[in-house]
């Protein structure tokens, strides 16, 4: 998992809880990192999974909730460093249905080691988008943030249902429907 991952999380819980929680939840984790991260750097996703882990039993946030409010954290990030990707765009159903077979190819240009999701089209109106999420990684709530993000950077929002495929969340359905 690229560095700039772990470093706007780690400055996210900063600002929502303060240093000492970013401090409590490195120190209770077994990080080969030691808790230091650089932008460009790689880690492990284990790292992440432990850090979220840590800061849900010290908040009694579900990791669920934590991955939906970081990556909503995290589309700014993408507005900030990624305007041109996202200047192609005039629409959100088009925008989500092209992270595949084109956002996606191109971060993995600049990180060829990027630890990405698979996204497959199930079916695709002007209005609405059927998606499978797939990745060991599950983070789905990542995924649903920065589509809830998707539509408001359009001036738009949507009804998103997520179902399950897989129970332990490595597969997951998205049936998008554009308010
Ligand atoms: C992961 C970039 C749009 C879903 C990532 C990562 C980067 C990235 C850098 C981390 C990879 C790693 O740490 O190894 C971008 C950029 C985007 C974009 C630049 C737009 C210009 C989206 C959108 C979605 C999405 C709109 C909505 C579903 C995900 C998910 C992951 C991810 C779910 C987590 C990895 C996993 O689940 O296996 N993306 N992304 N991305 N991205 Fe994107």
């Amino acid at each position: 998992m690229k560095g700039i991952v772990f470093t706007e999380f780690l400055e996210l819980v900063e600002d929502k809880f303060g240093l000492e929680m970013v401090d409590r939840i490195i120190s209770s984790s077994d990080l080969k990192s030691n808790g230091i991260y650089t932008s460009i750097g790689t880690y492990s996703f284990s790292e992440m999974l432990q850090l979220l882990q840590h800061l849900s039993a010290n908040t009694g946030i579900s990791i669920d909730d934590l991955l939906l409010v970081y990556a909503e954290h995290f589309f700014s990030v993408i507005e900030t460093s990624y305007p041109g990707l996202l200047a192609t765009y005039k629409d959100p159903i088009e925008m989500l249905s092209s992270i595949e077979n084109h956002i996606h190819i191109e971060v993995r240009k600049i990180y060829p080691d990027a630890e990405l999701p698979i996204f497959i089209v199930e079916n695709k109106t002007e209005n609405s988008l059927t998606m499978i999420y797939k990745s060991s990684r599950a983070m789905h709530h990542f995924g649903l943030g920065l589509m809830n993000k998707t539509f408001q950077h359009f001036n738009s929002s949507a009804k998103i249902v997520l179902e399950k495929i897989k129970s332990d969340g490595t597969e997951v359905r998205f049936l998008i429907t554009k308010n």
